[in-house]
């Protein structure tokens, strides 16, 4: 599903934070991407959604390579790719039900399948009976569990989460542990950047460690390999 050749980013700023990544994900892999603070893992998977442009080497994620496809084509790309973040990134002014509607109304899809799709999707996050309120009225736990639900509307195959639980508790990181799994199980390709060292070693998963802009270890069921 993905294949990385030789990528290489040197931002404007002169710091590498790849340096020569050659990786291949498969369709329904689970992948941890673990590593130190200022390793490139963050880079890492920014470059698969076209967030960050490579400087070289090529990226192809089914079969489209990402580092020449034009500026346009990007949003196109980015829909068939879920994306979740440690902030949430929820719109404040939006409801729960409109927040995981908006993806769906982009594409212009009809209002009977908006409203089926959304229902479906919170209520497999466990939140149907908020679809009214607003973020703000939510805790973290569930604000991140609206944003999987946001990330999984247009059923993408690809779902990419950088430090999900990274403002999180322990118990509640694992139960938006629990729903990764599930949308894992039903096919989706995860990948997933964090430092949270017990979920890494408890819930195994191939695990690619990122050093100095470089993959330094990837293993089929590691661990998370470093003290903190
Ligand atoms: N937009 C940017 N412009 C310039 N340098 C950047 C940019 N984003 C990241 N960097 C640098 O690239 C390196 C890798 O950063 P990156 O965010 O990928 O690391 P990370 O492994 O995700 O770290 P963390 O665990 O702290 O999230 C760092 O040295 C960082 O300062
Ligand atoms: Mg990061």
């Amino acid at each position: 599903m993905i294949q990385m050749k030789d990528v290489y980013k040197k931002y404007p700023n002169g710091i590498v934070a790849a340096n020569g990544i050659t990786v291949d994900i498969k369709q329904g892999e689970f992948v941890y991407v673990v590593g130190p603070s200022g390793a490139g893992k963050s880079t890492f998977i920014k470059m698969m959604y076209r967030e960050e442009k490579p400087t070289s080497g090529d990226i192809i994620i089914n079969g489209i390579n990402l580092a020449k496809i034009k500026s346009k084509k990007v949003p196109l790309l980015r829909r068939q790719i879920g994306v979740v973040f440690q902030d949430f990134k929820l719109l404040p002014r939006m409801n729960v039900y409109e927040n995981v509607a908006f993806a769906l109304e982009v594409i212009e899809e009809s209002p009977k399948v908006i409203r089926k799709r959304v229902m479906e999707v919170l209520d497999l996050v466990g939140l149907k009976h908020k679809a009214r309120m607003f973020p703000t009225e939510l805790s973290g736990g569930e604000q991140q569990r609206i944003s999987i639900a946001r990330s999984i509307v247009n059923r993408p195959k690809l779902v990419i989460a950088d430090e999900p639980t990274g403002n999180l508790d322990p118990d509640t990181s694992w139960e938006i542990m629990n729903i990764f799994k599930e949308i894992n199980s039903r096919g989706t390709t995860i990948i997933m950047a964090t430092h949270n060292k017990e979920i890494v070693n408890t819930l195994k998963h191939r695990v690619i460690a990122v050093e100095g802009g470089m993959i330094a270890r990837d293993e089929a069921e590691g661990d998370y390999g470093y003290e903190i």
